[in-house]
């Protein structure tokens, strides 16, 4: 990996993860980066100055009003200079004052200054990455086009056990890599993706549902957005960590996916992965109990609607309409109709059959069927699937 001339400036805030910030400068200049450090109050409370002016080989600035560094670099220089602004780690309290537009000390004023891509490795407690004005902060930031890389899931400092750790020096590295270095071809365009199962509510209580994981959706989302697409996942309940760099917006049953897709319009590329519940129920608004003297329940079905058919025909369409075929025979002619049927561009098709491990699970045989005809993928993870196919993808559009 080079990112030989590439010019980050790193703001670390407070958090127990500052430590880390030094191994990812380590890293980044050993890449051949030059680093410029940024420390706010509450990161030199964790990590001293001196340590990552030793292995940034450069000053590190801490405090806005010192009018020694006004006068060697204004911030607002200071924050141009950098190909990328990374915020790693990146307090609750930092996301906060980003998605507020505050500039109450250097770093957040350097934030606010900045005319360049940003980067933010988050790190804090799961509850405060949990709480509903994180979330909220997140949402707005990445709206404005902020990239994300974790936090990753695992055990914390304060001995609890969740969302919340900061992503790995060397994962953020890549992505820094990433958005430096490697092509964008998908820039500019926006990318809608359905993912996960609908679940269609029997009572307060019961659903009916299916064994789809969402993780081949999100895959997909993730893999546009390394692309350069802003994408916009609509998920039905998973239990999935949201994909970097993606607006994610959460809904249970198919009918909500529909009016959410509707609402994400327009859009370039459209990617149907859900395994979306083909029929709903009446939902009783009481808990159905059983009793030897009460019949059984029947439950009378309603067909759905049909997202990726009302999508494919949605004025204006998106370019490129791709739909996914989930069968246990007859598998192409299937997927041959079903391209037809629905009126998209691209069927992904897989075999879906007792025994092949494939709904759920972490690989994936597909089948692309498109106008010129059918294309057999071997074997790979649900990851490489993705890549390939947003790449194929990408194509569409040079
Ligand atoms: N799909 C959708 N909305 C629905 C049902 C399906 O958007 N209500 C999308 C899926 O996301 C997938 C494709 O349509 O991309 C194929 O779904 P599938 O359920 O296999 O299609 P059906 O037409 O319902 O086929 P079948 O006859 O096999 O049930």
């Amino acid at each position: 990996m080079s990112l030989a001339s590439k010019r980050i400036l790193l703001i670390v805030s407070g958090g127990i993860a500052a430590y880390k910030a030094l191994e990812l400068v380590r890293l980044l200049r050993k890449a051949g980066a030059g680093v410029t450090c940024v420390l706010t109050r509450a990161g030199a409370e964790f990590v001293t100055p001196l340590s990552l002016q030793a292995l940034s080989e450069s000053r590190v600035y801490t405090e806005l009003f010192s009018l020694t560094d006004e006068s060697e670099m204004g911030h607002i220089q200071l924050s141009r200079a950098a190909d990328l602004v990374v915020v790693a780690p990146a307090s609750a309290n930092i996301l906060a004052q980003m998605a507020g537009g505050m500039a109450s000390d250097l770093a957040t004023t350097l934030l606010l200054a900045t005319d360049k891509h940003v980067l933010v490795a988050p790190a804090m407690n799961v509850r405060m990455w949990e709480h509903a004005a994180t979330q909220a902060n997140i949402a707005t930031l990445k709206h404005r086009g902020v990239a994300f890389v974790g936090p990753n899931e695992g055990a914390m400092a304060c001995n609890e056990y969740g969302f919340g750790r900061l992503a790995e020096p060397a994962e953020i590295l890549a992505i820094i890599d990433a958005l430096l270095v490697r092509p964008k071809p998908l820039t500019g365009k926006h990318a809608l993706v359905t993912a996960g199962p609908t679940h269609e509510p029997i009572d307060p209580v019961r659903y009916i549902a299916n064994r789809s994981s969402g993780r081949q959706g999100y895959a997909i989302a993730a893999a546009l957005a390394e692309l350069g697409a802003r994408v916009t996942l609509v998920s039905g309940p998973v239990s999935l960590a949201p994909p970097a760099d993606v607006t994610l917006v959460r809904v249970e049953t198919a009918r909500e996916m529909l009016v959410a897709c509707e609402a994400a319009l327009p859009a370039d590329v459209a990617v149907f992965a859900a395994a979306v519940a083909d029929w709903r129920t009446e939902a009783a608004n009481l808990k159905l109990k059983k009793s030897p003297d009460v019949a059984l329940p029947s439950l009378a079905l309603t067909l759905n609607p049909d997202i990726l058919a009302t999508i494919a025909h949605a004025n204006p369409r998106p370019r490129l309409v791709v739909g996914f075929a989930a069968e246990t025979h007859d598998l192409l002619a299937h997927a041959t109709a079903k391209r037809a049927r629905k009126g998209c561009d691209w069927i992904v098709a897989n075999d879906v059959a007792e025994g092949t491990g494939i709904m759920g699970g972490v690989e994936n045989e597909v089948h692309l069927v498109t106008a010129e005809g059918v294309e057999t993928w071997p074997r790979m993870s649900t990851d490489e699937v993705a890549r390939r196919l947003a790449t194929r993808m990408a194509e569409i559009f040079v």
